[in-house]
């Protein structure tokens, strides 16, 4: 008989969730959770206790399972542990009735109207847009040979494409830029607070809504941009109160906005990390084919997504997940990012294989909740990785991996920033 390897975890025992070590890499702590505890109660940084899926077949189950509800008001503890959950700020902002916190029937009648305005015309339509606003965000640095591809391009990239999606004056969206930013640093630094900032949000919000529908009511014909669109689908026989109208503008922000930066930044530090990958890829845009950016993207959601834990959900009832007992009440989080490196579902699930074909992810969620603005996000996402390995061919990381900083939040996963270096380029011609 051996005797015990002293470096080796013994399986009873749990690696430290929640570390700056995880958050640097936390695979082998989900594949450790995936083995041996797959639904697991575990204590939040924050205090809460909540279930952690890990299992993609448990996950699938739980994102589709009308037993959990998004409503926190099925959440068992006291009004101090429900002031930990959710978006800070959102209650005392009077945001709470936006998609990710509400059931069928509200959910199915805010989803209805707001996919009428969200259309995937809409999308389609504003892909010269958001193709100006990528080159235009590289011409400000390509010059200089070096940049923080998170500051300089992930962030600004998606806030100007929302806001000008949802109708923000130009004017206006570099405070967007700053509320964001604040957003981002989660409360911290000298200007921070999260709360701070969703309630400046939702002041203009509902300034600019108000002021759309008195524009609505004098123009007629073609809306011109989301709100518009919004505002338009309830007048159509179907009830969307102003408070509704505010939090729905607000959730588009706010889902559409870090959830898109961490796909650029994730996506483009995988690439850099991969070089095999990244040449393929680059190979194929020079030949002009785009079925394997097609692939890629979904390919980096899977390998290292930005939404690391779905939304928080709420057993309205005692249950039973992958062999566990969930009480009434408890909190459950499901690991996106666990599920996508399961190998009971993906082969090879460690490996980056931009071409993989079966590859039916969690990276957007699943069932009634999945992620709306899917097809925004992979435009932007597209435009975004092949225009930057397109125009700066030799980019390349500046610094060790391991000098990289990863935010600390519980449910995205996302870099600080991402320091390159390249052959310094002219600015595009159009610019
Ligand atoms: C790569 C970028 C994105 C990723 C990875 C992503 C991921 C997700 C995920 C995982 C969910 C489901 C959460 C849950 O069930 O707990 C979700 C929901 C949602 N996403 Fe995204 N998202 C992205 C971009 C966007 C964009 C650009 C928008 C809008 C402009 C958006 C709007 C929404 C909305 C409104 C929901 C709630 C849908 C509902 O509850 O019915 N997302 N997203």
């Amino acid at each position: 008989m051996h005797a015990p390897n002293p470096d080796t975890p013994h399986p009873d025992t749990p690696p430290a969730l929640f570390t700056w070590e995880f958050a640097a890499d936390p695979y082998p702590a989900y594949a450790w959770l995936r083995e041996h505890a797959p639904v697991r109660r575990t204590e939040l940084p924050s205090g809460v206790e909540a279930w952690l899926v890990t299992r993609y077949a448990d996950a699938r189950e739980a994102l589709a399972d009308p037993r959990l509800s998004k409503n926190p008001v099925h959440h068992s503890e006291s009004a101090h542990g429900k002031g930990k959950i959710g978006i800070p700020g959102e209650r005392s902002a009077n945001l709470m009735t936006h998609l990710l916190n509400i059931d069928p029937p509200d959910h199915t009648r805010l989803r209805r109207l707001v996919s009428k305005a969200f259309t995937p015309r809409r999308v389609a339509e504003f892909a010269p847009r958001v193709e100006r606003l990528t080159d235009d965000l590289i011409d400000g640095f390509c010059e200089r040979g070096s940049a923080d591809l998170i500051h300089e391009f992930a962030f600004p990239l998606p806030i100007y494409a929302i806001c000008d999606m949802l109708g923000v004056p130009r004017e206006d969206q570099d405070d967007f830029r700053d509320w964001a930013g604040m957003m981002l640093r989660h409360g911290k630094g000298p200007r921070g607070g999260v709360a701070r900032a969703v309630k400046r949000m939702r002041a203009y919000l509902a300034d600019l809504i108000d002021r759309k529908r008195g524009e609505a009511e004098t123009a007629g014909g073609e809306d011109r941009d989301l709100i518009s669109g919004l505002i338009r689908a309830s007048d159509h026989g179907e009830h969307l109160t102003a408070n509704e109208a505010a939090a729905m503008a607000f959730i588009l922000l706010f889902a559409g906005f870090e959830t898109t930066v961490n796909l650029i930044g994730n996506g483009t530090h995988a690439l850099l990390r991969h070089p095999a990958e990244r040449a393929r890829l680059q190979d194929a845009l020079a030949a002009g084919d785009d079925a394997l950016l097609t692939t890629a993207i979904e390919e980096l959601l899977r390998f290292d997504g930005p939404v690391e834990l779905a939304t928080w959900r709420f057993a309205t009832t005692d249950l039973t997940l992958g062999g566990q007992h969930v009480g009434q009440g408890d909190p459950v989080l499901v690991v996106l990012a666990a599920a996508d490196r399961d190998p009971r579902r993906f082969a090879g699930p460690d490996t980056l294989d931009l071409a993989r074909r079966d590859n039916p992810h969690l990276g957007y969620g699943h069932g009634i909740h999945y992620c709306l603005g899917a097809p925004l996000a992979r435009l932007e996402g597209r435009t975004a990785l092949a225009k930057l390995l397109t125009r700066l061919p030799d980019l390349r990381a500046a610094g060790a991996p391991e000098e990289l900083r990863w935010r600390g939040g519980l449910i995205m996963r996302g870099l600080r920033e991402l320091p390159v270096e390249f052959t310094p380029v002219p600015p595009s011609a159009a610019g």
